[in-house]
């Protein structure tokens, strides 16, 4: 049984394969490899693009897919040997169980709640599905990683430049009026490092990613041959870039003081993708997951000019994750 939970269990030639069969797919969209399968889509939190790309992808492979999400199913709790008395009506174990029954694969989406660092920390609520899971479980975006979107990003890139290795990416935070999960973040730079882009990593102080992503993006960097690093200032941080990958996330003040992570967040509003931020870069691609508040994260004439790949990148979910489909199932 096949859980696709992270990119970082999978080496870098594997990974570029994933990349060579989404480039596949797209080229030749139909195939029958998942064989009548039912598959489940479960959203515990808002989607457009992964609810889309995965049911048009379900169907274009063969299969058919049942779509759920949390205001339509009971509350579900995740909490062992607890009196369920409260509003949880259902417990997570024996709803994957009855999706176990019905259904051949399950992606679940559980972004992080942003009130206990621990729990968000360990992933809990999509590992407690992993453990519980009779059937393959894949991840469309959890409270540490996004790898749909990651794999999607690095189809993209290896459209714009046919290789990796020695590329320089920007990863830029942004503003954004809500303090939002880091797992785009984290996919991304773990990904890019460890297919030997040099990644460097913009964000104002306070709003350092978990010290175990460091880590292991500058463990993957080691090995790759890329290189990872630090910079709070924002257009320094774009210089003879070929990529700005702009994101929005909060900082880990909002699991002890919120209300001062929201005035940091506040006091942080030219923290935009603008033209003067691109001019400092090598002609570089303007990439971003969507969805993107625009004229907050990034700038309309950004946004909209030609060096702009985000319609590219939403496409690509699809392709990529065909991809992985094809992976669980083979
Ligand atoms: N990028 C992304 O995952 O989009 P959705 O939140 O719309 O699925």
């Amino acid at each position: 049984m096949r859980h696709f939970y992270s990119l970082n269990e999978f080496s870098s030639e594997q990974i570029g394969e994933f990349v060579n069969r989404a480039l596949a797919f797209k080229e030749n969209p139909y195939s029958e490899v998942l064989d009548h399968r039912q598959i489940a889509l479960l959203f515990l939190n808002q989607s457009l693009r992964t609810r889309c790309s995965f049911e048009v992808a379900t169907r274009e492979l063969g299969g058919d897919v049942s779509t759920l999400d949390a205001e339509t199913l009971f509350a579900l709790e995740t909490e062992f040997g607890k009196r369920m008395d409260g509003a949880s009506a259902e417990h997570v174990k024996e709803a994957i169980g009855v999706f176990s029954r019905y259904f051949s694969a399950l992606g679940l989406r559980s972004f992080a709640r942003g009130e206990d660092q621990q729990e968000d920390l360990l992933d809990k609520t999509f590992t407690t599905f992993l453990e519980h899971a009779k059937i393959p479980v894949f991840n469309m975006e959890s409270a540490l990683y996004h790898p749909c979107q990651a794999l999607a990003d690095l189809v993209t890139i290896k459209e714009l430049f046919q290789d990796f290795q020695g590329r320089k990416v920007t990863i830029t935070w942004a503003n954004h009026p809500r303090a939002l999960p880091m797992a785009v973040t984290n996919s991304a730079l773990l990904a890019m490092t460890k297919m030997g882009m040099h990644v460097t990593l913009a964000h104002p102080e306070k709003f350092e990613l978990q010290e175990g992503i460091m880590n292991m993006a500058g463990d993957f960097a080691g090995e790759s041959g890329g290189s990872v690093e630090v910079v709070h200032d924002r257009l320094e941080a774009a210089a003879d870039a070929d990529v700005v990958y702009a994101k929005s996330w909060g900082s880990l003040l909002r699991y002890d003081d919120p209300a001062a992570e929201q005035d940091l967040r506040d006091s942080l509003k030219d923290w935009v993708v603008d033209s003067e931020m691109m001019s400092r870069t090598r002609r570089a691609y303007f990439m971003h997951c969507l969805p993107v508040r625009r004229n907050v994260v990034v700038n309309d004439d950004v946004i909209d000019s030609n060096r702009s790949v985000v319609l590219q990148e939403a496409e690509n979910r699809l392709h990529a994750q065909k991809a992985i489909l094809e992976w669980i199932f083979s």
